[in-house]
């Protein structure tokens, strides 16, 4: 099953519109690869400006969240109409900083890719175990867990982001095997919740300190279809060196 990578930068809170914008257009100047897909999650703040610059470029456009309810008393939260007002199409749910730092659950994070996906939406579905739960042989068990609150989602407007918390941020990436182990596991699961043609369609990312010099060894694995990049798709020339190192991949070199 061929699934086409996806690159996605979540620039987490950086970039404001007018940093947002000049990236975007050096990005645009670039010459890249037809595939892999390219994603750019810019803070809410920067997605209108955002959206006029890539109107026309095959650059997609997401947010780093969104919230279940359609309107009301959700005080600095965005429904997903909001987003798809704006020409955005695609959301991250879940991702670890949510959870650990904002009191975020499996229980919402299914709430919110549920609502993301029903106005149509692709909700990016973030889930990864911390140092300690690994350390403890919890991984799978963790895995499990987080995937499977996802059971009632459409699969075909999912996107699971694999990102061990103890790689985040941290310069310390999951090794190809630890990263494959992961990503396997994550499929034969979603086989499970949906079925095994749904689960040989789900772009499955790795994400956690992917950049230039690893990007190459993670991209090429069987299950590991493109990845969540933090601190390396703040950059244009790391972004697009990770864009043309899954080209590569793609392209079997
Ligand atoms: P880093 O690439 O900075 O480790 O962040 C990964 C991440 O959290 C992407 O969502």
């Amino acid at each position: 099953m061929a699934r086409t990578p996806l690159i996605a930068g979540n620039w987490k809170m950086n970039k404001g519109p007018e940093e947002s914008v000049a990236f975007l257009e050096a990005l645009l100047s670039q010459e890249l690869p037809e595939a892999p897909d390219v994603l750019v999650c810019p803070p809410y703040i920067s997605l209108p400006a955002s959206a006029m610059i890539l109107t026309g470029s095959s650059v997609l456009l997401g947010a780093q969240s969104v919230h279940w309810e359609e309107s009301g008393a959700f005080t600095g939260e965005i429904a997903a109409s909001m987003l798809t007002e704006l020409g955005v199409e695609w959301a991250i749910v879940g991702h670890s900083e949510r959870r650990a730092l904002f009191g975020e659950s499996d229980a919402s994070t299914s709430q919110r890719a549920a609502a993301a996906q029903a106005a149509g939406l692709v909700a990016v579905y973030c889930l990864g175990e911390t140092l300690e739960q690994r350390e403890q042989g919890q991984t799978m068990q963790v895995l499990e867990q987080q995937v499977s609150a996802a059971r009632d989602l459409n699969p075909t407007r999912l996107v699971v982001a694999y990102e061990p918390v103890w790689a985040i941020g941290t310069g310390l990436n999951a090794t190809p095997d630890q990263a494959q182990e992961a990503h396997a596991f994550l499929r034969q699961r979603l086989a499970t919740l949906f079925s095994d043609e749904a689960a040989a369609k789900i772009r499955i990312l790795y994400g956690g300190s992917l950049k230039p010099s690893n990007a190459h060894d993670l991209l090429r694995l069987s299950d590991v279809d493109g990845g969540l990049i933090g601190g390396a798709s703040l950059d244009v020339q790391s972004f697009s060196d990770i864009i043309r190192a899954a080209a590569d991949c793609a392209a079997g070199a």
